[in-house]
């Protein structure tokens, strides 16, 4: 990459190696079903999962909104996390475009619903007040608090909840990945209690478009009708599945470097005097950090500077003081010692009056 760019793993560059096979791709019409290299992704993406079937969408946001109203008709309700990515920023469309209420409960520190929470939230199906809840979803990892894998043992008891009162369960795992590398388990242990799952291609992936939906087999065909509904339809989208499959077969293998560069940027970081860390929280490829109130300067100040005067990205906006830096397959090491050296360089000129923003 043309600069070292902690503002998300959505930054990702597709690999040499993804742009070889995306030109030499196999291509149909998928919307007419006889794309090779999509029929490929999408057994592979299954197989892996341990879904019957998978369905390529062209993001992440399409995949859970497909999942929502494959799941879901319109007046239903949907118990997530309060700081899910679906309900704070995919544009309120399963409410826009399907009609599903969001019914939000807190997002406990570890990651987790709690099961009372989820069950208090659950409405009563005799009263006419109430609409009618059908589906449960998590994240995995939870991104807003860090990138926190959620466990397989937690995932079962909230699936065993839903069982309880015929509720579908959706796991938005744009991470999942990493959730499973975090974890040390088999992804398919993660995604055994979903009943559809989403999992982004084109975060630490590295593919440059799309995401994967699996589920069962008549899930998937119902999933396919509403991918075109809303305009998904993709024709010779085998150029992007070449890239996808590269994704699924070797990027998941790999995560656990970008883990080891969080860490140390993480604790790079936390070295720094008037920078705040919560180590516990860098688990898998996310670090949040807080700027100390006493620093005269914001992350919109910073981040600025930095792009200026040693092209690393960070993001972060005006009167901001805590912000998110995501390591990936095109940070180095070596990146994460520069992007350390620059912060204390910078903040200890400004310390000293060397430096204002
Ligand atoms: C947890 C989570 N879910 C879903 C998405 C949506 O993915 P996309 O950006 O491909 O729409 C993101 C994107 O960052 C995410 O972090």
């Amino acid at each position: 990459m043309d600069s070292i760019d902690l503002r998300s793993d959505t930054v990702t560059w597709p690999t040499p190696e993804m742009r070889e096979a995306m030109a030499n791709a196999r291509v149909g019409d998928d919307v007419w079903g006889d794309d090779p290299s999509v029929i490929e992704l999408e057994a592979l993406a299954a197989e892996r999962l341990g879904k019957e079937a998978a369905l390529l969408t062209s993001s992440g946001t399409q995949g859970n909104l497909v999942a929502i109203l494959t799941h879901c008709q319109r007046g239903d309700e949907m118990i997530m996390g309060q700081v899910a990515h679906t309900f704070q920023h995919e544009a309120g469309g399963a409410a826009a475009l399907g009609g599903v209420h969001p019914h939000t409960v807190p997002v406990q520190p570890d990651g987790t619903l709690r099961l009372d929470d989820i069950r208090y939230a659950i409405r009563d199906t005799e009263d006419i007040h109430y609409p009618i809840t059908r589906l449960v979803t998590l994240e995995n990892t939870q991104g807003d608090l860090g990138g926190i894998p959620i466990t397989a043992e937690y995932t079962q008891s909230v699936r065993q909840l839903c069982d309880e009162y015929g509720l579908k369960l959706h796991i938005d795992g744009a991470r999942i990945w990493n959730a499973a590398a975090a974890l040390g388990c088999d992804v398919r242990k993660l995604t055994e209690p979903g009943v559809s799952i989403s999992f982004c291609l084109s975060k630490g992936l590295c593919a440059p478009v799309g995401a994967m939906l699996c589920g069962s087999a008549a899930f998937i065909a119902r999933a396919r009708r509403i991918r075109k509904m809303l305009g998904g339809g993709m024709r010779q989208a085998g150029i992007l599945a070449a890239a996808g499959i590269i994704a699924v077969e070797t990027m998941t293998q790999r995560l656990a470097e970008d883990h080891k560069t969080a860490r140390m940027l993480a604790e790079g970081l936390a070295s720094i005097e008037g920078i705040q860390v919560s180590l516990n929280a860098v688990q898998t490829n996310i670090v949040f950090y807080t700027l100390d109130a006493t620093l005269p300067f914001d992350a919109y100040d910073l981040s600025t500077f930095l792009e200026r005067s040693y092209n690393i990205k960070l993001g972060g906006g005006k009167g901001q003081r805590t912000l998110r830096a995501v390591t990936h397959y095109w940070i180095t090491e070596d990146d994460v010692a520069k992007v350390v050296e620059a912060f204390r360089h910078t903040i200890s000129q400004v310390n000293h009056g060397a430096l204002s923003f």
